[in-house]
Parts: structure tokens; sequence; C-alpha cells
């Protein structure tokens, strides 16, 4: 049976980051249904996008794409638009986490070239990418654009003394999200904050993303609760109904489709 057929349509779909962790893994499983991707690519000598398009090559097109570049963006956005005029789903996944130890506001240790890195790829970059393929989106049946945002950015569960770089980049995406919103909402476009859950990964600090999943036998008992496999069914489940979610801000739930609290 055509996998398409439990969906109903082909969708064209944009994934920033896409080499590895939840990126890679979205782009898998919207390229094995049977959906047209573009997945952005950004790290050198890792060939698993390369092996997928072998398996895909009229579905699945990889681009070169640094979100934290302007021209990189643009030169991206020409190599999609070229080849689509309309973009379903436009995932802004690509992110950092680089304060690793980061100190508190009493250390006198913060990072600032590390904060404003992470402000510069996690939020502006998915700022850049949607302004530059905006039009496109807009000119499609589902009209999305997705942020992969954090429970991080959460003001009321916020709980860390530290981790000012990344929290406050998640935080700043979320915002855009709602001003983004707010721009495309007469044209029918829509937008969802995605939280991955706590995903074993290299910004989930595995020591190995590929190690095999462990179910944690009791909450707390081991550090990683989903995986990116698990966390992008979740999300394609969601971004299949995301009328679910809609409403005068972007929905923000989490991989299970729980709302979170902003
Ligand atoms: N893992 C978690 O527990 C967790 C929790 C909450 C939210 N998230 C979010 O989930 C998303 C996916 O993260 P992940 O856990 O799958 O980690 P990941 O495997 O590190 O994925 C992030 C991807 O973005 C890429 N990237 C970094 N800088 C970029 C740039 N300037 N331009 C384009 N791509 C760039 C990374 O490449 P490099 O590896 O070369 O840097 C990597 O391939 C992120 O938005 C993250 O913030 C993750």
């Amino acid at each position: 049976m055509d996998e398409l057929l439990t969906y109903g349509r082909r969708r064209t779909v944009v994934v920033t980051g896409a080499d590895s962790g939840l990126g890679f893994e979205l782009v898998k499983q919207y390229t094995e249904r049977g959906d047209r991707v573009f997945a952005g690519k950004y790290r050198e000598n890792w060939h698993r996008l390369e092996k997928l398009k072998e398996q895909y090559p009229d579905r699945l097109d990889i681009v070169e794409l640094d979100v934290s570049n302007e021209k990189s963006v643009d030169k991206a956005a020409e190599f999609i638009l070229e080849r689509t005029k309309g973009i379903d789903i436009l995932i802004n996944n690509a992110a950092v986490w680089l304060e690793h130890g980061a100190g508190t506001i009493l250390d006198g240790k913060l990072d600032f070239e590390a904060i404003m890195a992470q402000i510069n790829i996690n939020a502006l970059g998915a700022l850049r990418v949607t302004q530059a393929l905006i039009h496109a989106v807009l000119n499609s049946f589902d009209q999305l654009v997705v942020n992969v945002s954090s429970e991080a950015a959460s003001m009321q569960e916020c709980s860390k003394d530290s981790q000012f770089g990344y929290c406050m980049s998640k935080a700043a995406l979320n915002m855009a999200s709602c001003i983004v919103l707010n721009g495309i909402r007469k044209a029918g476009g829509s937008v969802m904050n995605l939280h991955p859950g706590w995903m074993q990964s290299v910004i989930g600090e595995s020591p190995d993303p590929d190690a095999p999943f462990v179910e944690p036998a009791r909450p707390g008992t081991v550090k990683f609760y989903t995986t990116p496999e698990i966390t992008a069914k979740g999300f394609l489940r969601i971004l299949d109904e995301p009328e679910r979610f809609s409403g005068h801000m972007p929905g923000f739930v989490n991989y299970r489709g729980d709302r979170m609290n902003w």
C-alpha cells in the first residue's frame, strides 16, 4: 500500500540542522512515508543524509545551510525555491547548546560570546530562514512554520540558575513565533513551537547518540527519556493535525502533544 494513503497527500517539508539527531530523523520519517523533503546540511564529513538520498533520490534534496549566515540562507532559499513553489511545513530545528558547565550569575564567568552565538543560531537562525521562505510557506496547503523550542524557553517552568544563552535563545524563538504568527495569520498561516523532550542526541549531551535507548524503569533513573526517533514520530502525528493546537498564540506542545507552559 502506498504509505501516502495514510496521510492523504504529499507534503513538501523543509528541515534545518538535518545532519543528526531530531533533524535527521524528521527528514527520514517524512521521506520514508513519501513526502518531498529539503534537508539543511551543516556538518561536514557526515554522510547520513547522502545515504538516505541514495534510497530516495526523487523525494529528498540536500541543501547546504548555515542558519547563522545570511548569505548561506539566501543561497539555500534560492536552491529550494528553484525546485518548489510551495512549502507545507518549514521546521526550524537547527540549534546549538554551547554552555557546558556554564556559570551562574554569582560566578562572574558568563561566556557572552557563547551566549550571543546561541541567540544568533537558535533564535535569529530560525527567523532568517523563515523570512527567506515565508512566501513559499504561505503558497502551500498547510502553511505551517514549526520552531523546535524547548522547555528551556518556559518562564513558568524555569528552575535553572545557569545556561543563560540556551534558555534565552529558546525564549526569544518563542517570541519570534508569536510575532511571525501575527504577521501571517490573515494569510492563513500558522506557527507551532514544539518541545522534543529530553532526547538522546548531541545537544542532549549523550556520549553516544546512536547507543540503544533504554526506557526508564522509574522517572529519574536514567538520563534520556526519548530518542530522536520517538520524538520525530510524535512530531509527525502533531503536524498532521496542527489545527488541534491553533489559537491566538502559536501552539506550544511537547512531542506527546501535551501543552507546555509559556
Ligand atoms: N536533545 C534534547 O534533549 C533537546 C531538548 C529540547 C530541545 N531540543 C532542540 O531540538 C532540536 C534538535 O536538537 P538535537 O537534540 O537533535 O541535537 P543535534 O543532534 O545537535 O541537532 C542540531 C543540529 O543543528 C545543527 N546546527 C548547528 N549549528 C547550525 C547552523 N549554524 N546552521 C545549521 N545547522 C546547525 C547541528 O550541527 P552540529 O552538530 O555540527 O553543530 C546539528 O546537526 C534543537 O533545536 C534543540 O535545541 C533538544
